[in-house]
């Protein structure tokens, strides 16, 4: 999923620090999960614990992380004859779905041009809010186990970046269709690891939880700058709850304040990731961060070394790979990802 800050691409060099320090670990923490594209990777190895502020992270997690396979939807294959209710949504004309009740299409009336907005078209905003409502109406009426329920947000969650009309995020949408929104939006089948293990899922402030919970290895990715994420992703937060809030301003934002993050601020940025390391009951630590992140490297190294062994302090530099030219990488400088390493006595 297209996500500031997604580290698929850093998955093996996670693994590599992961491999050469925590050999015969066995559980594994992604405390600020996002995609769930380091929880879902590393649950081949490890019982997974998996967390963050935004619901609709939660979702993608319980969804492919919590949940220990690919449902099999049985009630609803018994009680309404879809046993595969993804493919079921996809393969429905968006004619049949012109039934649902204007009321009900809070994607229309909102984000696509019904509703004065251009993030999405009116008819992908339709097969939206249709597999919205479906899944919703099978919930209440008994047909879904929550393992199901989140298994089928979590694959409309997953098919929204596919046709949005926005460059990056949802801070903005754009004022003429790109060809991605023009493409008609599915739900992603998407695969679940089996791993024998009880994986579990959060949507906790990561500092908070991480007082009640203990493990081997703690991953931790935290916002890098003043951006706060909710307002980035505010559709997906609104898709994941479909709660249907009250939306501000051309860019029809929702309310987030309980859903800050210290992590966004110079001003509580240190003090929260001391708080964090603090509660930590891990004995292998790994941030992942940048050279160019509000905190600097001179106080990721005093935090790290206060909370932990300072003899095991480690830095791994990675070569940033977001730019899509040399000539715009070179511009920047020295701009590199970090793994960063320490052990904790526990
Ligand atoms: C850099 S992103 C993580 C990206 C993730 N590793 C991935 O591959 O998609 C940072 C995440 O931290 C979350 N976050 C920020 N503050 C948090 C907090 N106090 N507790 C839990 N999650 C938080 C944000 O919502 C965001 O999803």
């Amino acid at each position: 999923m297209r996500f500031i800050g997604n580290k698929t691409h850093l998955l093996e060099h996670i693994k590599e620090v992961v491999d050469r320090h925590a050999a015969g670990a066995s559980s594994f923490c992604d405390i600020f999960s996002g995609t769930a594209s380091v929880a879902r990777y590393f649950k081949q190895w490890y019982k997974v614990y998996s967390n963050d502020l935004l619901y609709f992270s939660y979702c993608l997690q319980r969804g492919t992380v919590e949940n220990p396979n690919k449902p099999a939807f049985a009630r609803l294959s018994s009680a309404l004859g879809i046993a595969a209710p993804v493919q079921y949504l996809n393969e429905m004309p968006t004619g049949d779905m012109e039934c649902l009740e204007q009321d009900k299409r809070f994607f229309q009336n909102n984000y696509a041009p019904a509703g004065g907005r251009m993030y999405i078209t009116d008819s992908n905003a339709l097969r939206i809010d249709f597999s919205r409502n479906a899944i919703e109406d099978w919930r209440h009426h008994g047909y879904l186990s929550d393992d199901e329920y989140f298994y089928l947000i979590a694959s409309v969650i997953e098919g929204i970046p596919f046709v949005s009309n926005i460059s990056g995020t949802y801070g903005a949408f754009n004022k003429t269709w790109d060809s991605r929104s023009k493409k008609p939006f599915a739900l992603i089948d998407l695969p679940v690891i089996e791993n024998g293990r009880s994986n579990l899922s959060f949507n906790r402030d990561g500092s908070a939880l991480l007082r009640e919970i203990a493990g081997d290895i703690l991953y931790i990715d935290p916002p890098y700058n003043e951006r706060q994420y909710l307002p980035n992703y505010h559709v997906l937060e609104t898709a994941a709850k479909y709660d249907f809030p009250e939306l501000r301003g051309i860019t029809g934002q929702r309310p987030y304040e309980a859903q800050r993050s210290d992590f966004c601020s110079r001003r509580t940025v240190v003090g929260a990731f001391d708080a964090l390391l603090s509660n930590a009951n891990f004995q292998h630590i790994i941030l992942s961060y940048n050279t160019d992140g509000i905190m600097t490297l001179d106080e990721i190294e005093q935090t790290m070394k206060r909370h932990g062994i300072p003899s095991t302090y480690e830095v791994n530099y990675i070569p940033y790979r977001r730019f899509k030219s040399r000539s715009a990488a070179t511009k920047t400088g020295e701009l590199k990802e970090l793994l960063v390493y320490i052990q904790k006595e526990v």
